[in-house]
């Protein structure tokens, strides 16, 4: 059984004030003992999380990393080693915002992954379809091309301590939700490109779902056989609204 996981991206959300408030309610939420959960606020807001959240079980991710783990001369990049360092158990890497905005490709997404793993953080691996994809047909194809961006380059083995975040870039942020059914064939089609390579590896490895994950949708998404839990992103700004997704998640 995959243990279900419940990730809340801050994106560049929160003032000091903002987020002790965010914490505070989060400290009091009860959360399911069966889900992982994680936050992933701004960089210069994880020591202030990683000290709130300290008594809870919530984890604590970055949103970005550098796409090499050592310590270098990269002025204004935060390395890898340094966010394990710091406490840090996760990185999202390939957001669609990083890959839009930022012109991040694949082979960026690649590397960051692999600085990821090599200091002993999980990678959150976003893929996802662009409206214009979805309606041309290509969702699948280009889904599964993001994927093997990272399988070809890193073997699939490094699924085994590795998320994955279906988030269709036209349910990011804009209120239209995938259908469970329109997500669940995507996250069926990942898991099914990993089990083409490994089977064993395919069954215990987490897809999450993303794209305006709220309360009242998130228990039917995570019905779904090959869902197995949210990267919730405004949702997770209020910190009951996402303790309601993590008992969704756990239910
Ligand atoms: P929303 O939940 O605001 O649509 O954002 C999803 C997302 O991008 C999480 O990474």
């Amino acid at each position: 059984m995959r243990r279900p996981m419940v990730a809340g991206n801050w994106k560049m959300y929160g003032t000091r004030t903002s987020v002790a408030e965010l914490i505070g309610g989060l400290n009091q939420q009860a959360l399911p003992a069966g889900v992982d959960v994680a936050v992933f606020p701004v960089s210069v807001h994880l020591q202030q999380v990683l000290d709130g959240l300290a008594e809870n079980n919530i984890a604590v991710g970055s949103q970005n990393c550098a796409f090499q783990s050592e310590q270098g001369a990269l002025t204004g990049e935060v390395s890898p080693v340094q966010l394990a360092d710091l406490g840090c158990q996760f990185v999202l890497v390939g957001h669609s915002e990083r890959r839009s905005v930022f012109g991040e490709s694949d082979r960026d997404v690649c590397n960051k992954f692999a600085a990821v793993q090599a200091s002993g953080l999980i990678p959150v691996l976003c893929v996802g379809e662009t409206l214009e994809q979805r309606n041309a047909g290509e969702t699948l194809s280009v889904v599964s091309a993001q994927l093997d961006a990272v399988v070809g380059e890193l073997g699939v083995g490094v699924f085994a301590k590795a998320v994955i975040a279906y988030e269709p870039v036209w349910a990011i942020g804009t209120g239209l939700t995938a259908t469970p059914q329109q997500a669940q064939e995507v996250h069926a089609e990942i898991r099914a490109q990993i089990a083409s390579k490994d089977s064993v590896l395919a069954e215990s490895v987490r897809i999450l779902y993303g794209g305006s994950v709220k309360a009242a949708n998130a228990a039917d998404l995570f019905g779904m056989p090959d869902i197995d839990g949210g990267l919730v992103g405004g949702a997770s700004l209020n910190a009951d609204e996402f303790g309601a997704i993590c008992r969704a998640a756990g239910s």
